[in-house]
């Protein structure tokens, strides 16, 4: 069984997903204005996450997540993950979902500079992709913000990369 390693940046505290986190990860990813963008653009149950989290997550070791929390509140303001095709791979596929409330602050770019900062220090790796729906222009133009470029499109979803 895997534990995530806790990462530190200047606003937040990025700890490891819990099984305790279901309700609060749930209801982000049950946006539909969220969802729609995923690859499997469905509503989730929390027993699929659960069931997902006790089976699958915590035995992965080519994948983290974590609950990024802000330093002050101790309020979650997000969820950040990094997966691998494998544990020698050299390219790592960053995700990120922010709770809206937290939109335009600068959390998400921060979450997302830590994470690859853990990815260029840990993992054999010397790029970071996102793998992201054509139409979801907010989060392209996020990743344009951290440097990432466009690598390639695929059906509906385009793959942006940068070099770590
Ligand atoms: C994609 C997503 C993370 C972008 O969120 P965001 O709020 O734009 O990103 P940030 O938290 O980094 O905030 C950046 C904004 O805060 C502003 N900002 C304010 N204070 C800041 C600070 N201290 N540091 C950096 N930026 C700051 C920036 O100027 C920027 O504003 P702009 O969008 O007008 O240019 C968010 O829309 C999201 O979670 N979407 C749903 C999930 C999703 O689509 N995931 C992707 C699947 S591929």
């Amino acid at each position: 069984m895997k534990s995530a390693p806790l990462l530190k940046t200047e606003r937040m505290i990025l700890r490891g997903i819990e099984e305790g986190d279901a309700d609060y990860i749930v209801t982000l990813r049950s946006n539909p204005d969220v969802y729609k963008y995923f690859c499997y653009p469905h509503k989730i149950t929390k027993e699929e996450h659960i069931e997902w989290f006790r089976n699958q997550y915590i035995w992965d070791e080519r994948r983290f997540d974590w609950m990024a929390i802000e330093k002050t509140g101790m309020k979650p303001v997000g969820v950040f993950g990094i997966k691998r095709d494998c544990k020698n791979h050299t390219s790592a596929e960053i995700s990120y979902l922010l709770a809206p409330k937290y939109g335009g602050k600068g959390y998400a770019c921060e979450a997302v500079r830590g994470v690859m900062g853990f990815v260029a220090e840990k993992w054999p790796c010397t790029s970071c992709i996102a793998e992201i729906h054509v139409d979801n222009h907010a989060s392209i133009r996020f990743a344009e913000k951290l440097g990432f470029t466009l690598w390639g499109i695929h059906g509906l979803f385009a793959q942006y990369g940068r070099a770590l």
